[in-house]
């Protein structure tokens, strides 16, 4: 994607050859400002303060910070440890233990002195197939696109509903939700993105509307409790948003509030489609509603709001009376039967066991 007219992607290995760079999402939309991150700490403080966020990309996060861990340290103890503490991070995105994975099975059986080159060609090839899977994601998100202008006749615009980030910020590089928006707007399929402003951190106020507006796409923001009211009358065509975590039988976690508006596109008969990639999927899981982790977060991102004053300074003001007490839930869970179907890279398939094992037939078990 490009920022300011130029090519980039979320994060990146600096010039220097081992630090990484990333974009400092808590400073958007009021400022583009890039990290380096040199040290384990400085990627698990980078992943659980959100500097950078979005499943992909904590996993992307999580397999450099594996190597900047291993640069003082390679040994075995050391590996473990580090994994430890980078899963320690955050608790829904299930990217992150699959990440972890990854670098543990291409690292385990190697000998400490081989591992550092071994840990950044891995993290790189992570990052390269997550811009793939998300492209793939966007071409078949497209089809559905296309078939929904089709239907219109090729008249007026195709509106779609979005929840939370799930763009290019939020992976390497496309987004998994976002992907196919983009592609159909550069096949100049005229299109209209209806952000949802994604309350308490507003990814979608601060991050998807920088990010679409980047890229020219037509979009209005709305407060959270706005796309019920313009599904009755018809102003939606279809919902995408991508996935934190989906289990095995097609229950999609994802950024809270996302339940409420399949809810409400179920009851307006209006398509509701999630983004997947692959390893977004928990095969260890059915019941997402029973056994999804749901994270909890610092109640001051409920309580105080920020944003940039006509003078450029940023200030941050409490919303709520001192002393009422705040539950500040990050995810919820949508039942597979609310979703209309997922988006994978392998193709659009039905959230359901034989949906998704019918892209992943490797999945089956084995009887
Ligand atoms: O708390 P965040 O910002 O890390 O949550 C991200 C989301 O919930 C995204 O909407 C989701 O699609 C995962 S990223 C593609």
């Amino acid at each position: 994607m490009k920022v300011h007219g130029k090519p980039m992607r979320s994060i990146w290995v600096e010039p220097d050859g081992w630090s990484v760079g990333i974009i400092d999402q808590t400073r958007l939309p009021h400022a583009f400002v890039t990290l380096r991150l040199t040290t384990l700490d400085e990627a698990a403080h980078a992943i659980r303060s959100m500097q950078v966020r979005g499943a992909p990309l904590i996993g992307a996060v999580a397999a450099y910070g594996v190597c900047l861990a291993l640069r003082g340290d390679a040994s075995d103890v050391a590996l473990e440890r580090t994994c430890t503490h980078l899963q320690a991070t955050r608790p829904t995105a299930v990217n992150l233990r699959w990440a972890l994975d990854e670098m543990r099975q291409a690292l385990r059986p190697l000998s400490p002195s081989e591992r550092l080159t071994a840990a950044y060609l891995r993290a790189a090839a992570l990052c390269d197939e997550d811009v793939a899977i998300n492209r793939a994601i966007g071409e078949h998100g497209l089809g559905l696109i296309e078939s929904v202008w089709a239907r219109k006749g090729r008249q007026g615009r195709v509106n779609v509903l979005t929840h939370c980030n799930a763009g290019w910020l939020a992976t390497v590089d496309w987004g998994t939700a976002l992907a196919p928006l983009y592609l159909a707007h550069d096949q100049g399929i005229p299109l209209h993105v209806w952000v949802d402003e994604t309350r308490p951190r507003n990814q979608g106020a601060g991050l998807t509307a920088w990010e679409l507006g980047q890229h020219g796409v037509p979009h209005t923001v709305i407060a959270d409790n706005v796309g019920g009211h313009l599904m009755q009358h018809g102003e939606v065509d279809l919902c995408i948003v991508g996935t934190d975590r989906t289990t095995a039988q097609g229950d999609v976690a994802n950024k809270i509030g996302t339940y409420l508006k399949a809810l409400a596109a179920k009851d307006n008969g209006v398509p509701f489609y999630v983004a997947l990639p692959s390893p977004t999927i928990d095969w260890t899981l059915e019941d997402g509603v029973r056994d999804i982790p749901i994270e909890q977060r610092d109640g001051r991102e409920l309580t105080d709001i920020s944003g940039r004053l006509p003078s450029g300074e940023v200030v941050t003001v409490r919303v709520t009376p001192e002393g009422s007490p705040v539950a500040n839930y990050g995810f919820d869970v949508t039942p597979a039967r609310l979703v209309t179907a997922l988006v994978t890279e392998r193709g659009v398939c039905a959230a359901s066991t034989e949906g998704l094992l019918s892209l992943f037939p490797e999945r089956r078990p084995v009887r």
